[in-house]
């Protein structure tokens, strides 16, 4: 059983960071007990917030010490419920540790602190002419830590990868309060276990991410986007796979079935795009580099394939303002959903050629068990979102029915040589359906893992493991 927080135990954390940044009132709470998950909310005993990584650390040693449950706190725009304070204790919000701490032009290299929103990091590296490409939807508002917690990807994922394909070293808080280095700020390294790849995606079970050392490159000088329309959801995915055959990278195949980008042009008002009658989905495709004539001939062959594949008539953004507005469609979609129904969303994953298949899948389990699911997602990657609304489904079909619902998706995705979650992480929400990902003696070799940098389970308790690895151990 884990301790609660009592008065003694507020006043030796705030004589660690100060009376200010250590809240116990209601609404501190629960401002800091949700993330985007669904309507899910789950307030920390108490918030703290440190100013540096020795603040973290002594937090850390006296919740360690103590056996207070410590979960890490970003952004709160998760979609696993990854920050969200399960077993009560200290919610360590990272707020304060906000900086970028050097833009190394000569290495091409940034080292950031966790509290710094993606896309500002992405604009500072930008006014020096570089990328840090992984760029969820949610970029404007998460943050890089998050980002690294749950391994975050995005649509440029498919060319440029996700997050950890970018990290190439780590400061760590342990949860006995050690800071340790997980690697070098170096391209290459060989050199002992990969700890920092064990970090990264971790979702804060493992330690508090406090510093980042993150490869950039030279940002590509433009860009040509296009809008495919398809009369077939199934068609449009097919296409998916070919383009990439023909010897095209994009740097980013989003597919949107009709109801997604229709309700992201209901939530946010913006009604310019019409859509034919007869369209299903669209691919939205962008190709990057920097001279224009390749891009113009890559944009051909992406044409010719995806009209073998039934393609409508295609839309080249003009301008950037026209680019702007497509993907400030795309990036709402998930936001549009949520404000619709309440809904369950799923993040899943397989080899690309598999795709129609998957979503022929979802939909004839939808048909089955009475659900509504809006696609969408980064299917360059294969990796589709799944958001099953519940519309006017009972009470009792939603709480019932759709465990197994979910179960069936996921063994469905398994079967086609996928898995549970590209890019939101397991988190709270998806951890009972991991034994269909994993087997036993893989999940326990996670676990012993666990169990080495978190002996008392303090770390983020009740995430990523089965409920049944939970309730043994500390219930
Ligand atoms: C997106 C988020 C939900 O792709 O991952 O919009
Ligand atoms: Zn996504």
């Amino acid at each position: 059983m884990y301790t609660k927080i009592s008065e003694t135990h507020l006043r030796s954390i705030s004589s660690i960071v100060g009376e200010e940044h250590c809240h116990s009132s209601l609404d501190q709470r629960k401002a800091y007990g949700r993330d985007e998950t669904e309507d899910l909310s789950f307030p920390p005993e108490a918030v703290v917030t440190p100013a540096n990584t020795e603040e973290v650390s002594k937090v850390m040693a006296y919740c360690f010490e103590q056996g207070i449950p410590v979960t890490p706190i970003g952004g709160q725009t998760g979609l696993s419920g990854g920050a969200l304070s399960v077993y009560g204790g200290v919610g360590l919000s990272l707020k304060r540790l906000n900086q970028i701490i050097e833009i190394d032009t000569k290495n091409l290299q940034v080292i950031t602190q966790p509290a710094v929103i993606v896309e500002e990091l992405q604009n500072a590296c930008a006014e020096h002419g570089l990328l840090y490409a992984p760029d969820p939807a949610s970029r404007g508002t998460c943050w890089i830590g998050g980002n690294l917690a749950e391994n975050s990807g995005g649509p440029r994922a498919v060319k440029y990868g996700v997050t950890k394909d970018w990290v190439l070293n780590l400061e760590v808080v342990l949860p006995n309060g050690e800071v340790m280095e997980t690697g070098a700020n170096t391209l290459k390294n060989s050199t002992g276990y990969n700890l920092t790849q064990l970090m990264v995606g971790s979702e804060g079970t493992l330690g508090v991410i406090t510093r980042a050392t993150l490869k950039l490159i030279p940002k590509p000088k433009r860009n040509i986007l296009l809008l495919v329309p398809f009369a077939s959801s199934v068609d449009a995915c097919s296409a998916v796979s070919d383009i990439f055959r023909a010897g095209i990278t994009p740097s980013a195949l989003e597919f949107m079935e009709r109801a997604a980008i229709e309700l992201a042009m209901e939530f946010t008002g913006s009604h310019e795009l019409e859509l034919a009658d007869d369209t299903e989905a669209h691919l939205l495709i962008e190709v990057d580099g920097n001279h224009e004539q390749i891009l113009m001939s890559d944009c051909e062959t992406i044409m010719t394939v995806v009209e073998e594949h039934g393609a409508g008539e295609v839309l080249f953004a003009e301008d950037q303002a026209q680019k702007d507005k497509l993907w400030f469609l795309r990036r709402r979609v998930g936001e549009a959903v949520k404000a619709k129904s309440i809904y369950k969303e799923e993040d899943t994953v397989v080899p690309r050629y598999a795709l129609p298949e998957l979503l022929h899948g979802i939909k004839k389990i939808g048909l089955t068990i009475g659900f509504q699911s809006v696609c969408y997602g980064h299917a360059g990657d294969g990796n589709l979102h799944v958001n099953i609304l519940k519309g006017d489904m009972s009470n009792e079909l939603w709480d019932k029915e759709l465990p197994a619902a979910i179960r069936s998706i996921f063994e469905l995705v398994v079967s086609l040589g996928g898995t549970l979650s590209g890019e939101h992480g397991i988190g709270l929400v998806q951890k009972d359906y991991m034994d269909i990902a994993f087997k036993p003696n893989v999940l326990d070799l996670m676990w012993e893992t666990k169990k080495v940098f978190d002996p008392k389970l303090i770390m983020n308790p009740g995430k990523v493991f089965p409920s049944y690895y939970w309730k043994g151990n500390i219930m």
